[in-house]
């Protein structure tokens, strides 16, 4: 069904839903290291050599100048620009907009390196839905032609969905007959079957048979970017038949929490303009496009997951909203917006005009006013922070009132400039300090007794002191300075995301050595959680071409300075333990153990690089 898809997504292997787990390790492991990822990329992007990188311009965001690179000995790519990186793997699966599995495989074709046939093609079960739904496809699109759709014809006109349009969405129409669709498919009781799988046929509550589930109805195709139709939407004809939309029940290979309608579509818009639009119905969908906005999509009649946003984010940073502008529109914002900045999105939301949807907007006012209203789209935590401080009483208990409101949306706020930033003007807007609001965010205490000296400064989304940064960097870049951390303290580790990449990190390396960090950020590796992964590939880039005296220097200075704060940690304990302690023994093993704690800490004290 490679017609539903265009641009970048055609020609892509017929794969989607299969799970991970049929590709066996050992031919990852041989693709993993057949594949050479300067060669890969080379076929997208144009690129130059510098020392061990290989520098173009981006093909995840537009720029004149290249921030995008590879690096040939890690194998792996990293954009200054807009952060893009990992391992061939995820440069496949972001460059064609692939899951993991299928990028696996198309590198697996493309290297001659020979899967399992249950690996290499969607497994008997799967493929067969897929071919029903295909069926049933061709049966809906050959009805609305046929001279029984020529209400449906009429319908879809009245609402002004074009012929290209129809060609577009492969809308359909399932005519009113109980067994239209059976007779279409062939008479094999295994046919049915699969058909009653795929949610296209009812069995009968009496007797044994089975009828259409969709009569009567307008039938979207929902496809995936792989061109799989996984499932339908059907439009009643009449204004009072219920229920108005009639969709495919989940089945193995539609899981309605995953999938959004007109994703296909939209990839490439998605990724040109940096953003997608989200709308709440199929029509909405048609609507965008006939005002030539294709960067849309919607769920399909189901609330927003934070899987969908998450596949959003795989194509862009921002979503745009776009709901009516009631309560009811309001309040699915408010609910949409913690879900999309989990995942690390920018929204912006248009409210349309009370009782308008996309579709009824631009029937009434035309597309102008439709992309007018996209283009006045706002930040919308902004708006509902906004919204909640407008004509606050100043009272306590109002600015307290309103703080905890707020929290948990601005919690989600990922990225730490802008979270700062936020916590700052509101603070201000509040009248309070700004330490007051962010105990209100982080929900009470500060104090984290492993935290270490420095403070922590951004990476990414997540917060990295500027010792573990570097430590991190070098160890990343020559993997052979791991024995190093060897003269570290029993408990100098960090906490948190400092320590985890840090445990990652020389696990990897003892397990990989040299091909450590490729693996580390390779989306098959699902122990690092994807903001560590991308904290990861920065720190290396930015790390850039050290070389190894000089990053033995400083991974010296760093465990020198991790050792201090750790010795110091523990100085403190004992001189509170020491305060109160009354017995002689006890006392006299605390002050050695202290005495012999700033020894240590001279020592290295002498090692720190005073700079
Ligand atoms: P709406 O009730 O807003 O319908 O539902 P709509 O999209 O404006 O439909 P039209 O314009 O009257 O044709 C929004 C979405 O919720 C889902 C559908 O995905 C719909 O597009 N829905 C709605 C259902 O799944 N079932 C229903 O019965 C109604
Ligand atoms: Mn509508």
């Amino acid at each position: 069904m490679a017609f539903l898809t265009r641009g970048a997504e055609t020609g892509r292997p017929q794969v989607a839903e299969v799970g991970l787990g049929l590709i066996p390790d050992h031919a990852l492991e041989e693709v993993r290291n057949r594949a050479d990822i300067v060669q890969i990329v080379s076929r997208y992007v144009t690129l130059k050599k510098s020392g061990p990188r290989h520098w173009g311009l981006c093909p995840f965001h537009s720029e004149k100048t290249a921030s995008f690179h590879v690096h040939e000995d890690k194998q792996i790519f990293y954009c200054f620009g807009c952060q893009a990186s990992g391992d061939v793997f995820a440069f496949r699966m972001r460059h064609d907009g692939l899951d993991f599995p299928d990028a696996a495989r198309a590198l697996a074709r493309e290297l001659g390196i020979p899967l399992p046939t249950s690996a290499s093609a969607p497994s008997g079960h799967v493929a067969q839905l897929y071919q029903a739904n295909d069926a049933a496809l061709g049966y809906f699109r050959q009805s609305l032609r046929s001279p029984e759709g020529a209400q449906a014809r009429r319908y879809l006109r009245a609402r002004g969905v074009s012929d290209d349009l129809v060609d577009r969405f492969q809308i359909g129409y399932a005519p009113s007959s109980w067994e239209g669709l059976q007779r279409h498919l062939a008479r094999k009781p295994q046919e049915f079957k699969l058909a009653e799988q795929a949610g296209l046929l009812v069995r009968r509550q009496t007797g044994d048979g089975y009828y259409d589930r969709f009569r009567g109805r307008i039938v979207f195709p929902i496809a995936e970017p792989s061109g799989h139709v996984v499932g339908f939407g059907g439009r009643a004809l009449g204004e009072d038949e219920t229920p108005k939309y009639l969709n495919s029940p989940e089945s193995p290979i539609y899981r309605k929490g995953r999938v959004l309608f007109g994703l296909p579509l939209a990839i490439d818009a998605i990724r040109r303009k940096g953003r997608a639009v989200l709308v709440e119905g199929y029509f909405d969908l048609v609507a965008l496009h006939r005002a030539g906005v294709e960067e849309g999509v919607a769920p399909c009649g189901t609330a927003l997951t934070v899987e969908h946003a998450q596949r959003l984010r795989r194509y862009a940073k921002e979503v745009v909203l776009l709901f009516d502008g009631d309560e009811a529109g309001q309040h699915a914002a408010e609910r949409a917006l913690p879900i999309l900045l989990a995942a690390g999105l920018r929204v912006r939301a248009a409210f349309l005009p009370t009782g308008e949807d996309p579709d009824t907007l631009i029937q009434r006012s035309g597309a102008a006013a439709l992309r007018a209203c996209l283009d006045a789209a706002e930040p919308l935590l902004d708006h509902l922070i906004e919204r909640r401080l407008r004509g606050l009483p100043d009272h306590a208990w109002a600015v307290a009132d309103a703080a905890h409101a707020i929290a948990p949306l601005l919690r989600a706020v990922r990225d730490p400039i802008e979270y700062e930033t936020y916590v700052r003007e509101i603070a201000k807007r509040l009248n309070v300090p700004p330490a007051a609001l962010a105990k209100v965010l982080q929900g009470g205490s500060t104090d984290d007794p492993s935290s270490p000296a420095t403070p922590a400064e951004p990476v990414g989304e997540i917060r990295l002191d500027p010792a573990t940064r570097v430590l991190l960097g070098a160890l990343a870049s020559y993997p052979q300075l791991l024995p190093l951390l060897d003269s570290l303290p029993p408990d100098w580790l960090l906490a948190g995301d400092a320590r985890e990449l840090l445990e990652r990190l020389t696990g990897a390396i003892r397990e990989r050595g040299d091909r450590a960090l490729a693996h580390l950020l390779s989306p098959s590796e699902q122990k690092l959680s994807e903001p560590l992964k991308s904290a990861l590939s920065r720190i290396v880039a930015e790390a850039g071409d050290t070389d190894l005296r000089a990053a033995k220097r400083a991974m010296q200075d760093c465990v020198a300075r991790l050792g201090i704060g750790a010795l110091d940690r523990r100085t403190r304990e004992l001189t509170a333990r020491l305060e109160s302690c009354k017995d002689p023994d006890e006392l006299e093993s605390l002050l050695q153990e202290k005495q012999r704690n700033l020894t240590e800490r001279r020592e290295l004290w002498s090692q720190v690089q005073h700079v």
